[in-house]
């Protein structure tokens, strides 16, 4: 497996690739690698011929009291769990290699980016639209690979890719869990054992909501059922959503929609933990 810093050396490899006629896949990562990531890897291998992956903590997505300096970073540990499922490449550049303008243009990420995440992260997902169109142009794959888990982040870039025509191909990933239903994360490492053991309930919230929704419960009844849900087993968590929409659009969910979204962020600790779940109502 190539580790590549730097996009000089990115380009060169490219060039190579697409000279034997490989088709390229990209997974955008922060790094941090867990088995999530590692279903996108596995996606990518059957649909592409060379899998990049990218690791980089966007700064420009994280707010000023968010965790960016206290984001897991493992370079060598994730090259290794990388290498080990078959990626061909792993684009690592510096934070100057990426951005060497400070003040340079900015991408806006629209009305999907001031509800649920965004209405709590301001320029969150402009600052991943703006680092996630970067790595587009510098790779150009045919397919780029992106997880459920982050629902939100799905919309808005597939909406990106629509509304400005880019040649490429998004890959949506069903959300990887652990055994008792939480969403793997890379930040479940910041979790004590009192909310790792608490955190599961996010989930079985939002399966109560899809339950009593789809046994004919109006959407407001059903996700007070999931609020009492998290309020009592997990005393020590603080809602700061939890919504039923229709799901691709994120639009207030109207008598006719059938594809539904149900989305919860919960603080626990100093961890904000996101989840959600789609399903036909
Ligand atoms: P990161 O949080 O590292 O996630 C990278 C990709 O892995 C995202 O597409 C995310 O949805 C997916 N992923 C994470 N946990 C998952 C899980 N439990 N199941 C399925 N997929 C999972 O998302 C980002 O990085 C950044 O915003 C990025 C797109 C790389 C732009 O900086």
């Amino acid at each position: 497996m190539q580790i590549l810093t730097s996009i000089a050396a990115l380009r060169e490899w490219l060039a190579r690739e697409r000279s034997q006629g490989h088709t390229i896949g990209l997974v955008p990562t922060m790094g941090a690698l867990h088995s999530g990531h590692m279903a996108l890897v596995e996606s990518a291998r059957r649909h592409c011929d060379r899998v990049v992956m990218s690791i980089f903590v966007n700064p420009r997505q994280f707010g000023p009291n968010e965790d960016f300096d206290a984001y897991p970073r493992d370079l060598e540990g994730d090259c290794a769990l990388a290498a080990a499922h078959g990626v061909d490449a792993v684009f690592a550049p510096s934070t100057e290699e990426m951005y060497p303008h400070a003040a340079g243009p900015l991408i806006l990420a629209g009305r999907q980016a001031g509800i649920l995440c965004g209405a709590s992260r301001p320029g969150h997902f402009d600052g991943v639209l703006q680092v996630v169109c970067k790595l587009f142009n510098l790779v150009q794959p045919e397919r780029a690979f992106f997880g459920k888990k982050d629902a939100q982040q799905v919309a808005i870039i597939q909406t990106f890719v629509r509304d400005y025509d880019l040649p490429l191909e998004i890959k949506v990933i069903p959300v990887v869990r652990e055994p008792d239903g939480l969403a793997k994360s890379s930040r479940n490492v910041y979790l004590s054992a009192t909310e790792r053991a608490q955190a599961p309930a996010i989930h079985a919230a939002l399966q109560l909501c899809r339950q009593r929704l789809q046994a004919g419960s109006a959407p407001d009844a059903a996700l007070q059922a999931a609020r009492a849900h998290i309020a009592q087993h997990m005393p020590e968590g603080r809602i700061d959503y939890l919504e039923l929409l229709a799901w691709p659009d994120l639009l207030p969910l109207g008598e006719d929609d059938r594809q539904c979204i149900a989305l919860a962020a919960v603080h626990l600790g100093r961890t904000r933990l996101i989840d959600n779940i789609t399903f036909e109502r």
